[in-house]
């Protein structure tokens, strides 16, 4: 009943198995048509153990670290090292055991000027891409891999229920914050970004996603589409030629 492909597993264990498959077979794929692989990844404590396997387990070992380059969906705007931090949780997961080199790793920008703008320009910088900032914006870079949660709002990334983010039509960042926005205040990817990307994959684990997910169910079963409520729902990587799956769990 969901739109895209969907992939349900009887436990975690084996649904980060199935996920951890699919990721190191686009990986591959990416290296071998284009050199690189760039992968955006959320926080949240529903990947956290998918991280951990990708890092140790021997069936992963393939990965192509070094090519990849690691982006970060979203962010809340604390320093690095707080404990909300998703940078923090993704160097403790993952990318400290990993071969990724350093400059390959980007972490979002938190404070200073246009934080948002400035990571625009480092994805486009990084695609070989004309900066926004230098009026070269326009058509997004395209992520080869886009990793997603939801929280209960029918979130995802830091796109939340009536909040100004969901508007942007045009920038690939955008600071978001709100009545609505569970703080502290974030950046986040937009659908223009998140919408142009080959592959978008919404990881969902665990009872506490069953009542959500009956919402977006709902409305891919109606043909709609509620961003404004169901902000996931306005993820839609199909119209630009990418793909959508859903890995769920049983109990999802
Ligand atoms: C984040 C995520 C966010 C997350 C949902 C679900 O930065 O927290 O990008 O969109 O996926 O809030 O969070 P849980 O996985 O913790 O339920």
């Amino acid at each position: 009943k969901l739109s895209g492909r969907v992939i349900v597993q009887p436990d975690p264990e084996a649904l980060h198995a199935a996920l951890g498959r699919d990721l190191l077979d686009a990986a591959t794929k990416s290296v071998n048509a284009r050199g690189q692989f760039h992968l955006a990844l959320s926080g949240g404590g529903t990947p956290e153990p998918f991280y951990e396997r990708l890092a140790t387990d021997l069936e992963f070992r393939s990965m192509p670290w070094a090519q990849t380059h690691v982006w970060v969906v979203d962010e809340r705007r604390v320093p690095a090292d707080h404990e909300k931090a998703n940078i923090r949780m993704l160097r403790s997961a993952l990318l400290d055991h990993v071969p990724t080199p350093g400059h390959q790793v980007h972490p979002m920008f938190v404070d200073g000027d246009d934080p948002a703008g400035r990571y625009a320009d480092e994805l486009a910088d990084a695609y070989g891409h004309a900066l926004p900032s230098a009026g070269g914006g326009g058509v997004p870079p395209k992520l080869d891999f886009v990793l997603l949660g939801m929280g209960g709002d029918c979130h995802t990334a830091s796109l939340f229920p009536a909040s100004p983010a969901l508007g942007e039509t045009e920038a690939w960042v955008a600071e978001n914050d709100g009545e609505k926005v569970v703080p502290p205040p974030r950046i986040t990817m937009t659908y223009p970004l998140l919408n142009n990307a080959r592959r978008v994959a919404v990881l969902l684990t665990g009872s506490g996603k069953a009542d959500a997910l009956r919402r977006v169910e709902a409305l891919h079963e109606a043909g709609t589409v509620d961003a404004e409520e169901v902000p996931i729902s306005g993820i839609d990587p199909g119209k630009h030629g990418g793909t959508l799956a859903w890995y769920l769990d049983a109990a999802a």
